[in-house]
């Protein structure tokens, strides 16, 4: 079939050129045997959900380190994990990951299940997610579409429909593309031509295992798929955030609530974040001086701009929000991104000790 055919010609420039990532056992490696662990598997691709390779890298080093299986995992204290996952992003999947690593532990006896079907049960695993484990961890011939295969998708079809409204026929298109052979080495290889060669700007057709099938390579628009819908502008909300460090070189913090944008995050106390915020001061307001600077940062949907207040407090102070934790307890990396730079801000402008 000639769709095999396409699939057999990926797999020889990947068993050539895959990249080698912290996650992956390699095209030889595999061919000698060697299976993957599905707990990297699961790991890496909850980290790589809308976060790049190179973000995520380090990250994944870490956590294999401290927690080398998934029973390690699941015994970790929340605050240790949240505090290792600061930076990344998205800090549901942080959450999710814990509620899923006890999940595998107490309902499926410390095993992945090696189905799409079983693993979308589990938290944190969605259709894609639950694809790419079944088929990079499992050698299953699932669909696995991410933003790099759609790419691929559009322009080997020369497929000019906007994103999203395209997703359906980049799927299938995709799907048509999948071996029974070796369907873990295809998904990785697809994902790897996407990041490589076939990149969104100046893709390099000139060296494409594929370029004699692409049909956007033969109209010379390859560089123009796939076309976007534009996206609506973020609104920009306003807050304010208090850093304030106690004359023993304490800094009061707060843990933020389970649920919602950085849901179970370490962080500074903060007023409500809305277009027309009021101060909202942990402790008496006659502490707090302007810090000097806006503290920005941009999520999904918005943008923040945070008026920074900092203060020198008291050592009786007895805060109505959040706790002190002394100097040698706090780590500024666990901090959330949007945290940190308050605290970077704010620092050299408070003294300690
Ligand atoms: N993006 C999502 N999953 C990936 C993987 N397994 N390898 C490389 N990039 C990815």
């Amino acid at each position: 079939m000639c769709e095999d055919r396409a699939a057999r010609e990926l797999l020889h420039w990947y068993d050539r050129h895959a990249r080698a990532l912290p996650w992956r056992v390699g095209p030889a490696d595999r061919a000698a045997g060697h299976t993957p662990d599905p707990y990297r598997v699961w790991l890496s691709e909850i980290m790589l959900q809308q976060t790049t390779v190179a973000a995520v890298k380090g990250y994944f080093e870490r956590f294999t380190t401290l927690w080398p299986t998934v029973g390690a995992l699941a015994a970790a204290p929340d605050e240790q994990v949240m505090g290792e996952w600061a930076g990344l992003g998205y800090y549901a999947r942080a959450r999710n990951l814990l509620k899923c690593a006890r999940a595998v532990l107490a309902d499926h006896g410390g095993v992945f299940p090696d189905t799409r079907e079983a693993l979308l049960t589990l938290p944190g695993i969605g259709p894609y997610t639950a694809a790419a484990i079944a088929s990079i961890a499992f050698d299953r011939p699932e669909t696995v579409v991410d933003g790099n295969v759609e790419r691929v998708m559009a322009r080997l079809h020369d497929h000019d429909t906007p994103l999203p409204a395209a997703k359906p026929a980049l799927t299938a298109f995709a799907a048509a593309l999948t071996p029974e052979e070796r369907p873990g080495d295809y998904a990785q290889a697809v994902m790897d031509l996407g990041a490589t060669i076939c990149t969104l700007r100046s893709p390099a057709c000139g060296i494409c295992p594929w370029m004699d099938r692409c049909a956007a390579r033969a109209s010379g628009r390859a560089a123009d798929l796939p076309r976007k819908t534009p996206k609506a502008a973020k609104p920009v909300r306003l807050g304010y955030i208090y850093v304030g460090r106690r004359a023993d070189g304490a800094w009061l913090l707060e843990r933020r609530p389970g649920k919602g944008l950085l849901g179970g995050m370490l962080g500074w106390p903060g007023s409500d974040w809305s277009g027309a915020p009021a101060e909202a001061p942990p402790t008496d307001a006659r502490h707090w001086r302007d810090g000097g600077a806006e503290v920005r940062h941009t999520f999904t949907h918005f943008h923040l701009r945070l008026a920074l207040r900092i203060a020198e407090l008291p050592v009786d102070t007895a805060p109505d929000r959040g706790e002190f934790l002394p100097q040698h307890a706090f780590r500024p990396s666990d901090l959330p991104t949007v945290m940190r730079k308050a605290f970077d801000l704010a620092s050299p402008q408070l003294a300690g000790d």
